[in-house]
């Protein structure tokens, strides 16, 4: 292994020569210098070649290099007020370890569909990096939070034998001889484990066959899902709030320069704070009766109608007691009302619509196998879900938040697709 630094700590080695490797992002000439911007994933800096400092080769190198070829340069760090990183490199050896080809990916305009299927190289330029570094920030801060409270953290399974979210989003694939379906939720067997840890949560890929084409799906996505025993309704929303705030103060906190460097607004971040409003389904569904006469009483919420409750706040809203027909059957109904869910959504600021769905859930044998029955579900694959309520069965509530959203939202983005490395939708599965 050569031994080489990372750029992002070159200020350690003001004066000092260091090796550095990487791509070249950009080059620029001028007489007997060239400027070669070069990124290691770290940071970008700017190294100059003076044709007078370094060997003819490493100045042929310096003309003959393309944009994304890869390099390894030598030469000394040196104090640049004008540098974003406020240091600059003098090449004493430049090498090209590959020549690029012609890169596709130039600053003119591309279509969304040639970006697409440039997926894999267009994570390397400024805007898509920054998303892709706010998204590990928010995931990570998402692990803390619930680490620092002393949640568990458990894996649940990918293949599942039956739905959790309802069944007309189920991707099914053969499994020895019987049928399996890709998860779209990892709560129920969340549900299992909040009755052996207490508190839990479960964070990975959830797949829905989404048939709808729209900005805010994706086939596959990333869900984090906390459950915790003896929790009720106010207490998940709570959690809930708090849990939103931590991951808008962090990546506030630790990655301000590419929220900058995206654009984003950072004074509506920075209004998120507990508590945030909540509201009755009833509440919500008089604003939009009043904003949009299609809206019948009684229905879930398509996009416009997020955005017209949640653009009466500057924070995040909570809407709870949905009707129950409209949600998922393990939702325990209202004791003082069984027509409504003990549900809540947490509906995102700036027509972001919904990043995160909740409930407490039905604890109660004999009233979950009704649902299980009334929603056509195969008892059979059941059996272990029942078991939880057979075998000292407390009151529980969770939710789940979804992540590509939540990246879509902090870093004000139009479009889902931007949010996760490679995003998998209707249409796209390459690369
Ligand atoms: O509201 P949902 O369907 O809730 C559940 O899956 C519950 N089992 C969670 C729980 O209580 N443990 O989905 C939760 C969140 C949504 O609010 C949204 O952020 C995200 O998952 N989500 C999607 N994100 C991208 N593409 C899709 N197709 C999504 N479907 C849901
Ligand atoms: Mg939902």
């Amino acid at each position: 292994m050569k031994n080489y630094i990372s750029i992002k700590d070159v200020d350690q080695y003001e004066n000092q020569q260091v090796t550095l490797q990487g791509w070249l992002f950009n080059k620029r000439s001028s007489g007997k210098l060239r400027f070669l911007l070069l990124r290691d994933g770290s940071e970008t800096i700017q190294c100059v070649v003076f044709q007078g400092d370094v060997s003819e080769t490493s100045f042929q190198n310096a003309d003959l290099v393309q944009q994304e070829s890869s390099c390894r340069i030598t030469g000394v760090v040196k104090k640049d007020p004008r540098s974003p990183i406020g240091y600059e490199i003098q090449v004493t050896n430049f090498e090209i370890i590959q020549l690029a080809e012609d890169y596709p990916i130039s600053k003119k305009e591309h279509g969304p569909d040639f970006l697409m299927d440039h997926r894999h190289l267009w994570i390397r330029s400024t805007k898509q990096y920054a998303i892709l570094r706010i998204r590990h920030e928010i995931i990570r801060a998402a692990r803390e939070f619930f680490d620092q409270r002393d949640f568990v953290l458990i894996d649940t399974p990918i293949f599942t034998p039956n739905a959790a979210e309802g069944t007309t989003t189920l991707f099914a694939t053969e499994y020895f001889g019987s049928m399996a379906y890709l998860t779209q939720s990892g709560q129920l067997y969340g549900e299992a484990a909040a009755m052996a840890f207490g508190k839990i949560y479960c964070f990975g890929p959830t797949f829905r066959a989404e048939k709808s084409k729209t900005r805010r799906h994706l086939t596959e996505f990333w869900m984090i899902e906390p459950e915790v025993a003896f929790y009720e309704l106010a207490d998940d929303m709570k959690l809930a709030e708090e849990f939103v705030t931590h991951l808008v103060k962090s990546v506030l906190k630790n990655r301000r320069p590419e929220l900058k460097k995206i654009e984003r607004d950072i004074s509506k971040l920075e209004k998120i704070d507990t508590p945030f409003p909540q509201m009755h389904y009833d509440e919500a569904a008089e604003i939009l009766k009043k904003a949009n006469a299609e809206f019948s009483y009684g229905n879930d919420f398509g996009a416009a109608d997020e955005t017209v409750i949640s653009e009466k706040f500057e924070k995040p809203v909570i809407v709870h007691h949905y009707p129950a027909a409209i949600k998922a059957f393990y939702m325990k109904r209202d004791p003082q009302n069984d027509f409504y869910a003990l549900a809540m959504d947490m509906l995102a600021p700036e027509g972001y619509g919904e990043i995160i769905g909740g409930s407490q859930r039905e604890d109660d044998y004999n009233v979950l196998l009704q649902r299980i029955r009334e929603h056509k579900l195969p008892e059979d694959a059941f059996q272990w879900y029942l078991d939880l309520r057979r075998y000292g069965s407390v009151p529980h509530a969770g939710f789940g938040l979804g992540i590509e959203r939540t990246v879509a939202w902090i870093c004000g983005l139009k479009h889902l697709r931007e949010a996760i490395p490679f995003p998998r939708l209707i249409q796209r599965i390459y690369p």
